[in-house]
């Protein structure tokens, strides 16, 4: 099959970009990481990028050159989606309009609950009994595009900070490859 040329972008550990990565070795998984950009120098997910003989590129300069340079790098590879897999920059809308509905994030809760930072935090402290995860296309505004796969975690009371997000991770690696399928298989 003719995969889809794609890049990630992260920040940090990127276990979801290593999650994609060893789907996308699968044949009839609908997309290629051709490239990964990473805005931190620090970034641990740099290592699967390089474990994995991906090509990747740090980019630490303020937003408008970050998606100036990006822009070229996607124009070259020849780039036709993003997925964001824990990239906490945001982007500029101007760039966002280039790529409407080639962009796709993962946020660890039930959007539109808990949009933003600290997540696991505030779901926390609001007792909530159900949260999870949502992949979904980026839009203009921040943590709100279209849904495309939510995966819902139940609230133990035992849950701290930490187990709340190793659980909602699990189902984040699961959500981010079915949501790629769901929407590039078919087409
Ligand atoms: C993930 O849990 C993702 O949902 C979150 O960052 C983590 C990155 O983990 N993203 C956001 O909060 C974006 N709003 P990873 O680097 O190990 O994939």
């Amino acid at each position: 099959m003719v995969k889809k040329k794609a890049c990630v972008f992260i920040s940090g550990s990127g276990t979801n970009l290593k999650s994609i990565i060893k789907s996308s070795r699968d044949y009839n998984f609908p997309i290629n990481i051709e490239l990964v950009i990473s805005n931190k120098k620090s970034a641990k997910g740099l290592n699967y990028a390089k474990k994995y003989s991906i090509p990747y590129k740090i980019l630490v300069c303020d937003r408008s050159k970050f998606e100036q340079h990006v822009l070229q790098l996607i124009f070259l590879k020849k780039i036709e989606i993003i997925c964001l897999a824990g990239f906490m920059k945001i982007l500029s809308k101007n760039f966002i309009r280039k790529f409407r509905g080639k962009i796709l994030n993962v946020h660890p809760s039930l959007l539109p609950k808990f949009k933003g930072l600290n997540t696991f935090n505030r779901v926390l402290e609001t007792n909530e009994k159900l949260s999870g995860c949502t992949v979904h296309f980026v839009d203009e505004k921040l943590d709100n595009g279209k849904i495309i796969v939510k995966k819902r975690v139940f609230i133990k009371k035992s849950f701290n900070q930490e187990t709340l997000k190793k659980n909602i991770q699990i189902e984040e690696y699961k959500a981010y490859s079915q949501a790629i399928r769901k929407i590039y298989s078919a087409i």
